[in-house]
């Protein structure tokens, strides 16, 4: 416990990304553990209602402060630092996102906005929300963008943690859907291997990566699957027999070359689903909800 802890002090933490599936649960997290939250959002509305796949909606006793600004916009984020901030947490990334803005603009940029205010403002920690295996994924713009802000907190001279996650959740939720539709699309074979984590757990994750001296944290779910056999369990799960379409990774990575032509920013995110059908992605198994019981409480 550190020494504020132990006085009873409230650390002061910053979650920036609040709105999205893992930065619900660690919003959560921060506050059940007795720290003073202050949630970053472009959206009040956002961060109070519900998201997809579970992520819970934050309601006024889950934050202290919630403070409305434009992470990619730095001008706006002064009052995100108003009288000081201990540790700040960022899971800010698109995933969903349909702004217009690229990989580079958001993942790093507006992450590299933030390690600046940090340095300027005295923050102590900055945790930081990265990927597993990355190395094997290095030339995805998705990639570099994320481990440029990697880089660039190694050198900042904060204290900082990285966390590395396996596939969350959320993204197994969009297979449940496809299996209630009746068919899964996999990208390739489906038989590389990865092991899937609930925000909830990954959060509890991120809080102890703040509270910890480890600077690399991988993680994963309790459970190691294939693609194919998370489409087998969802099916398993709605109970409909399994029927799965194989998009071939050689016709998938034309596509999404093609899409590229069209709207870059598009044609990375789908690289980046594609080459995610082709790689395994292991970590430490941190996270204790099963797949099963996290497709069962979606049905
Ligand atoms: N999904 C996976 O399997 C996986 C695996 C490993 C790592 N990750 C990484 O983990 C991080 C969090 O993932 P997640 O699933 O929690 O993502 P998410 O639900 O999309 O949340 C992302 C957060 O970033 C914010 N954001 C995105 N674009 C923005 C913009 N233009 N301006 C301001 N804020 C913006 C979102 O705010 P709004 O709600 O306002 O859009 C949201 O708060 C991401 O960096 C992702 O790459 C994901």
């Amino acid at each position: 416990m550190s020494p504020e802890a132990a006085a009873g002090v409230a650390r002061r933490v910053v979650v920036a990304g609040a709105t999205g599936y893992l930065g619900k649960y660690a919003t959560r997290e921060f506050k059940r553990r007795g720290y003073r939250v202050r949630a970053l959002t472009r959206s009040v509305e956002r961060l109070e209602q519900p998201g997809p796949f579970t992520a819970p909606a934050i309601s006024r006793g889950d934050v202290d402060e919630v403070c409305v600004a434009e992470v990619t916009r730095p001008e706006t984020l002064e009052p995100l630092f108003e009288g000081g901030v201990d540790i700040l947490f960022s899971s800010v990334g698109i995933s969903r996102q349909r702004d217009g803005l690229t990989f580079e603009q958001v993942d790093y940029q507006a992450n590299r906005n933030l390690i600046d205010l940090c340095v300027e403002t005295g923050v102590r920690k900055f945790v930081y929300v990265s990927m597993l295996g990355a190395e094997q994924i290095a030339h995805l713009a998705i990639t570099r963008a994320h481990e440029r802000v990697v880089a660039d907190l190694e050198a900042s001279g904060l204290e900082y943690a990285i966390v590395r996650p396996s596939g969350y959740f959320s993204d197994m939720g969009a297979v449940l859907d496809m299996a209630r539709r009746g068919r899964v699309l996999l990208v390739g074979d489906g038989t590389n291997r990865f092991n899937p984590i609930h925000g909830a757990d990954l959060a509890a994750v991120c809080v102890d990566a703040a509270e910890g001296t480890e600077r690399v944290v991988e993680a994963g779910g309790p459970d190691v699957l294939t693609q194919r056999e998370v489409a087998e369990l969802a099916f398993d799960v709605v109970g409909k027999p399994v029927k799965v379409t194989v998009i071939p990774l050689w016709l998938a990575h034309g596509l999404a070359r093609g899409i590229g032509l069209l709207s870059r920013q598009f044609g990375d995110l789908a690289e980046f689903i594609v080459t995610a059908g082709e790689v395994d992605g292991v970590g430490p198994a941190r996270g204790e909800t099963t797949l099963r019981s996290y497709f069962e409480s979606l049905a």
